[in-house]
């Protein structure tokens, strides 16, 4: 039976017409690998428009958003639409933000916020948006440091000190930040460079009940209603550079900003989308597959859907419940929908059968052409997966139901983790401050009894077989106590009633009684107790043999891909996404969801109207949006008489691609990437033309929101605006 399937795979897969549509392209190799088939599908500009170091390109429009402290992994893309530094990006990107700002008097998330002037613009501590200045392919410069007879680990020290020369070498003298990042599994090696601006301000966002509209009951599908965009603005020093938050900074002036497309879209006509994709994972094989759709991603579910009960449970109950634990529930669940739809994508489509055919293939010519290297790595892949399989279940339960589970649980480790430095801060009132204001933002967004009740359901899960008895810390067991009271409820309650980290105030007391004495009794606080039996057994027993694993495999990927190349030397390669700059082209398109089902390409505030349902808390639509509707005020922005809401294309984007300018093929803004279509949603592991579809926010709704509904006109005069 397998053989015939495989054999009827292999002839599917060769009579496929080429995949047009997939792939995430580097920007400095469009010319070479790319800009003729763009413009075959329509694309009007050259190479050189879209990325150029020597003058202003699109590519100095576009940025990344990140945290002080990670500034290169960037968690969204956002556009520059203004000359004086306005940016657009997803509502969900600005989500944090808008929430931070939030209080019961002055809720952003439910009422929205829209700055009536620059002064009332918003400073975002901590949040970065960098703009690429070039990039550079320094492959060579790193494999020049490396020889054959190297091991893994040796390699990999070695490749991290000269990445870390090469980019103090790049940015010598200049107030930029480089950065080298792995392509194709660590085959090649790209410099990046940037500007990091740091004073990033909230301008305006929409209510959630249109930002968010839909919520977590559409995320992730088509047809969709989602108003999800925000305004940002870049502030710069006079001198128009990057600097600190600070009164004296302006308004960033681009070297490029976007203008903007009114016209609409229709059905087939090109786009391409220019963002920073995080992490795609095109490359796997099969054993790879097979483990994350039949091991690891149901039980991360099941345990993400046990919080999500109470989570929800709670913001249902009260509305301060419902700011403190808006973003969180959004992340929560956010991951946790993706996994059910990529295991279906994955099933569906057949991919570990797939990339089966692709390994056998790959044997078969590995031994034909005696490549002594590549001959048995699919065995070494099994033998590794399987061994892997006992280490990534442990990892998954102790991350998302022990260390990640409740809250308070990584909160006291965190504290702790301070405290054990203690004799090293000299300033011992500095430590003081800074400990309460670590508190006092935790508590913030925190609720006592909420949390608690999610410890509980996360010691009911992690007490089962399928961990594996010795993965299963013994903090989490039930001692005879309260086993024989059928006690995780009670074993909770008592750990929350006796630890200090669960009582704020007692808490902030001890830190402003710090002490040596003090420090050592709070190391017998039965929370912390907790967090330290399930950190001790990951860290002491998973982690580092699923290190040792994982480093072994990085080796196999790297051949793997080495291999793939060799084989298949006519193929052009994207590497996975790495939250690098990248250019997905495609075009407008519905697609056939399900047997019967075909879905156009684009929804409407009809729709919305359509959805209208006050009891339901995703869909209880503003009324001045309902007002707007029923008078049919729509301003210039319709297409065949109604309000366009979203639309759907063909572009391979995934996470981090949210916020990314959507552009047509003069590269003017025609919408906001903000999501992917539920049957294809598999797309990081295999991307199908057919139905794989990115979601966009229409640039037309974002600018009937900000103009007729929001009123901020001051905004629509500084953008350019084609009609
Ligand atoms: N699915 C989109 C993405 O991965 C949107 C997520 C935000 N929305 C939400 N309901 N959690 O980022
Ligand atoms: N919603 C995602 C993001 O935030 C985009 C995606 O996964 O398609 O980047």
């Amino acid at each position: 039976m397998r053989k015939i399937t495989l054999c009827f795979l292999a002839f599917i897969l060769l009579t496929l017409p080429s995949l047009a549509d997939e792939g995430m392209w580097i920007p400095m190799l469009l010319k070479k690998y790319n800009i003729e088939d763009m413009q075959k599908a329509g694309f009007k500009l050259t190479a050189e428009d879209i990325y150029d170091i020597n003058q202003a390109s699109l590519k100095d429009a576009v940025i990344g958003l990140g945290n002080e402290g990670s500034p290169f992994h960037h968690f969204c893309t956002g556009e520059i639409v203004s000359d004086q530094g306005l940016v657009i990006t997803n509502h969900h990107c600005s989500f944090g933000m808008i929430q931070a700002h939030s209080s019961l008097e002055h809720n952003y998330l439910r009422d929205g916020f829209w700055a009536q002037s620059m002064a009332d613009e918003l400073v975002n501590p901590k949040i970065t948006a960098s703009i690429l200045v070039r990039m550079e392919d320094v492959t060579d410069k790193i494999n020049a440091g490396l020889n054959a007879g190297m091991s893994e680990s040796e390699r990999t020290k070695k490749v991290n000190e000269i990445c870390r020369k090469l980019e103090a070498e790049a940015v010598k003298g200049t107030n930029l930040a480089a950065n080298i990042k792995p392509y194709f599994n660590g085959n090649q090696y790209f410099l990046s460079v940037f500007k990091i601006f740091r004073d990033v301000r909230l301008v305006g966002a929409p209510n959630s009940a249109i930002g968010k509209f839909g919520g977590d009951t559409d995320n992730w599908t088509w047809p969709r209603h989602t108003g999800d965009f925000s305004v940002l603005r870049i502030y710069a020093g006079p001198d128009n550079e990057p600097a600190a938050i600070s009164d004296k900074n302006v308004p960033y002036k681009p070297a490029k900003f976007f203008k903007i497309s009114a016209r609409g879209v229709q059905e087939g006509d090109f786009t391409m989308v220019f963002g920073y994709p995080g992490t795609t994972n095109e490359y796997l094989t099969s054993y790879a597959i097979d483990q994350i759709a039949s091991v690891e991603d149901p039980h991360k579910i099941k345990i993400r859907t046990a919080k999500l009960e109470v989570i929800n449970a709670a913001m249902e109950s009260d509305e301060l419940l419902r700011i403190k634990y808006a973003a969180k529930a959004a992340s929560v669940a956010n991951a946790w929908k993706k996994w059910q739809g990529e295991i279906k994508g994955l099933d569906r489509f057949s991919t570990a059968d797939s990339k089966r055919v692709l390994e056998n293939n790959f044997n078969n010519w590995a031994k034909s052409n005696g490549k002594t290297e590549y001959i048995g790595l699919t065995d070494r892949y099994k033998a590794l997966y399987d061994a892997r399989k006992e280490y990534i279940l442990a990892a998954a339960y102790a991350s998302e139901a022990g260390l990640g589970g409740a809250e308070i649980i990584k909160f006291a480790r965190e504290i702790e983790q301070v405290l054990d430095n203690y004799d090293k801060f000299e300033d011992k009132e500095q430590l003081k401050e800074s400990l309460k204001n670590y508190v006092e933002a935790f508590y913030k967004d925190y609720d006592v009894a909420t949390d608690q009740r999610i410890l509980t359901e996360m010691f009911k899960l992690y007490n089962n077989e399928e961990v594996g008895d010795r993965w299963i810390p013994s903090v989490v067991r039930l001692s005879p106590k309260y086993a024989k009271r059928n006690g995780y409820d009670r074993y909770a309650a008592d750990l929350f009633k006796k630890s200090i980290f669960t009582h704020k105030d007692d808490l902030l007391k001890f830190i402003d009684n710090l002490s040596e004495k003090s420090i050592a009794k709070i190391e017998k606080d039965p929370i912390l107790g907790v967090a330290t039996g399930i950190y001790t057994l990951y860290a002491d027993k998973i982690r580092p043999e699923l290190s040792r694993i994982e480093s072994e495999l990085k080796l196999l990927n790297r051949l793997w891909i080495a291999g793939l190349m060799e084989m298949q030397p006519d193929k052009t390669f994207y590497p996975d996404a790495n939250s690098t700059l990248r250019v997905a082209y495609g075009k407008i398109a519905g697609y056939h969801a399900t047997d019967a089902v075909y879905y156009t390409h684009y929804t409407t505030l009809k729709g919305i109207m359509e959805k209208d349902n006050p009891n339901i808390y995703d869909y209880d639509v503003p009324q001045k949006l309902r007002d707007l509707y029923k008078n049919r005020d729509f301003g210039p922005y319709t297409q065949d008489g109604e309000v366009p809401v979203c639309f759907i294309a063909t572009n391979h984007t995934t996470g981090g691609n949210s916020g990314s300018p959507v552009l047509d093929a003069e590269g003017n803004l025609i919408g906001l990437n903000f999501d992917r279509a539920w049957e294809g949603v598999m797309s990081d592991m295999q991307y199908s033309p057919e139905i794989c579809r990115n979601i966009a926010v229409d640039i037309r709704y974002v600018l009937f929101i900000i103009d007729k509904y929001a009123g901020a006109q001051r905004l629509i005069d500084e953008m350019v605006i084609i009609r």
